[in-house]
C-alpha cells in the first residue's frame, strides 16, 4: 500500500505569532520554545524578520544555532539589504530557508509598495535569483495573494519558479478567502504554474473571518502541501491557522484527510502549556484541542457516556495530545455517576441510598457555587463516618475531613 503523502508544518508562532500584541518574547525564551517546536516534530521553525532589528537578527541566529534537526527561515522582503541580512543571520544553520515576499494585489501595489505591476515582477525575479546564491531552499509568498488578480499572481509565481523558488506560499493575509474558493485558486495554482513539478504549493492563512483552519484544509485537499500556523494560534490581528487544530483534524479525520505529518501529538498540549507561559496569554478555555475545557465534561448525561466510555463524547483522547486526563467537572449539571465516581476516587464508597442524599445536597450547593472543589464534595458528607474519614485519610484528605468534623459545620 501506498504511504499517505506528507505535509510539510510550517511553524511561524516565532515570526507571525509573535507580531502580535503581547506576544513578544526575549531571546532565551524565542530558543526554548523553537527547542520544544523541534521535539514537537515541526518540519520548519520560522525564527524572525532578520533586518527588522538586531533582536530579530540574534534570535534567528540562536535558533538556528540550536536548532540542527529542523529547517530554520528566516524571512525577508525583495530588497538586496533584507536578502543579505536573512543570509547572514542563517549562516550558522544546519537547514537553511530564506523566505522572500512580496505584495501582489493591485491594493498593496497601489496604495502601500507604490510600485506597477511590472516592477514587483522584476523585484520578484531578482530576489529570488539572489536569494538563490545564498540558499539551496528559497521560498517566495505572494502577500495578499487571494485579493490579487489571479493571472498577475500566476505570472509572479512562475517568474519566482524559474528563478529557483522551491516553495510558492499562496498567503490569505487578511483573511478574506473561503474554503471553497481557496481551494480554487490553489487548484488554478497548481494547473497554470506548477503543472507537474516538484514545488511545493504552501498556504499561510490569518483567522479574520475564523476561517484560518478551514480554508488551510481546503488548499490541501487542493493540492497544496506546505501549511504555516503557529501553537495556540497566535498571529497577527485574530491570528493565523492553530498548528494543533490542523494537525489533529489530519490525525483524527485520516479517512477525509489521508496525509501525514511529523509532528508527535503528545507534545501538543505541553508546547501550548509553554507558548502561554512564557507569553503570559493564557489559552481562551474553550479553544479546540488545548483550552482547558477541550476534555472537561459537566453535563450529567456527557458524564455518564464518558464514564461508561470516553467515545461517547470525546473524539481523541486527551493522551494522544499531551492532555493529563479528560476532567469530569462537577457542577450543576453533574449527575449522580460522576459525583459518585468522584466520592471511588476520594475514597468513600456509598450505598446507593447514600448517594441520593448526598446527590440533593450537592444540586443544592451546586446550585449556588461556581466551582466545586473535593473539600466541597468532602463536606456534604453525613458526620460521624469514622470508616469514610479513614478512607480520606488514606487519600491524604485528612486536613479537610479534620476541620469538617471538628467544625459539625455540615448539617
Ligand atoms: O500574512 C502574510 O502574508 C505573511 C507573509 C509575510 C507570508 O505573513
Ligand atoms: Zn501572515
Amino acid at each position: 500500500m501506498k504511504n499517505p503523502p506528507k505535509v510539510t508544518i510550517f511553524d511561524t508562532t516565532l515570526r507571525d505569532g509573535e507580531q502580535s500584541p503581547g506576544c513578544s518574547m526575549n531571546l532565551e525564551e524565542k530558543v526554548r520554545l523553537a527547542r520544544q517546536l523541534e521535539t514537537l516534530g515541526v518540519d520548519v521553525i520560522e525564527a524572525g524578520f532578520p533586518i527588522a532589528s538586531e533582536g530579530d537578527f540574534a534570535a534567528v541566529e540562536a535558533v538556528a544555532t540550536a536548532c540542527r534537526q529542523t529547517t530554520i527561515a528566516a524571512l525577508c522582503r525583495t530588497t538586496e539589504a533584507d536578502i543579505q541580512r536573512a543570509a547572514e543571520a542563517l549562516r550558522k544553520a544546519e537547514r537553511p530557508r530564506i523566505h522572500t515576499f512580496v505584495a501582489t494585489s493591485d491594493i498593496h501595489l497601489e496604495h502601500k509598495l507604490k510600485k506597477t505591476r511590472a516592477e514587483v515582477l522584476e523585484m520578484t525575479r531578482n530576489a529570488v535569483r539572489l536569494a538563490r546564491t545564498f540558499c539551496g531552499e528559497v521560498e517566495f509568498s505572494a502577500e495578499d495573494a487571494t485579493r490579487s488578480d489571479v493571472d498577475y499572481l500566476c505570472e509572479v509565481l512562475a517568474v519566482a519558479i524559474e528563478e529557483g523558488a522551491a516553495i510558492i506560499n499562496i498567503p490569505d493575509t487578511v483573511g478574506y478567502t473561503t474554503p471553497t474558493e481557496y481551494a480554487e485558486l490553489i487548484r488554478t495554482i497548481r494547473e497554470r504554474v506548477v503543472h507537474d513539478s516538484d514545488v511545493t504549493i504552501s498556504v499561510h492563512c490569518h483567522n479574520d473571518l475564523g476561517l484560518a483552519v478551514a480554508n488551510s484544509l481546503s488548499a490541501i485537499e487542493a493540492g497544496a502541501r506546505q501549511i504555516e500556523c503557529t501553537v495556540n494560534g497566535i498571529g497577527e490581528r485574530a491570528g493565523n491557522a492553530a498548528l494543533e487544530e490542523i494537525v489533529m483534524a489530519m490525525h483524527v479525520r485520516a479517512d477525509r484527510l489521508p496525509l501525514e505529518t511529523n509532528v508527535r501529538t503528545q507534545e501538543i498540549y505541553p508546547t501550548s502549556q509553554l507558548l502561554s507561559e512564557i507569553i503570559g496569554c493564557p489559552v481562551q478555555p474553550n479553544k479546540a484541542i488545548v483550552g482547558r475545557n477541550a476534555f472537561a465534561h459537566e453535563a450529567g448525561i456527557h458524564q455518564h457516556g464518558v464514564l461508561s466510555n470516553p467515545l461517547c463524547y470525546e473524539i481523541m483522547t486527551p493522551e494522544s495530545v499531551g492532555v493529563p486526563n479528560n476532567r469530569i467537572v462537577l457542577g450543576k449539571h453533574s449527575g449522580r455517576h460522576a459525583l459518585s465516581k468522584r466520592y471511588d476516587e476520594l475514597g468513600c464508597l456509598l450505598t446507593p441510598i447514600e448517594l441520593d442524599a448526598v446527590y440533593v445536597r450537592f444540586t443544592q450547593l451546586a446550585d449556588k457555587k461556581k466551582s466545586i472543589y473535593d473539600q466541597d464534595i468532602l463536606s456534604l458528607l453525613p458526620t460521624g463516618e469514622s470508616t469514610r474519614i479513614n478512607a480520606f485519610k488514606t487519600n491524604g484528605a485528612d486536613a479537610v475531613v479534620n476541620e469538617w468534623a471538628a467544625s459539625g459545620s455540615y448539617q
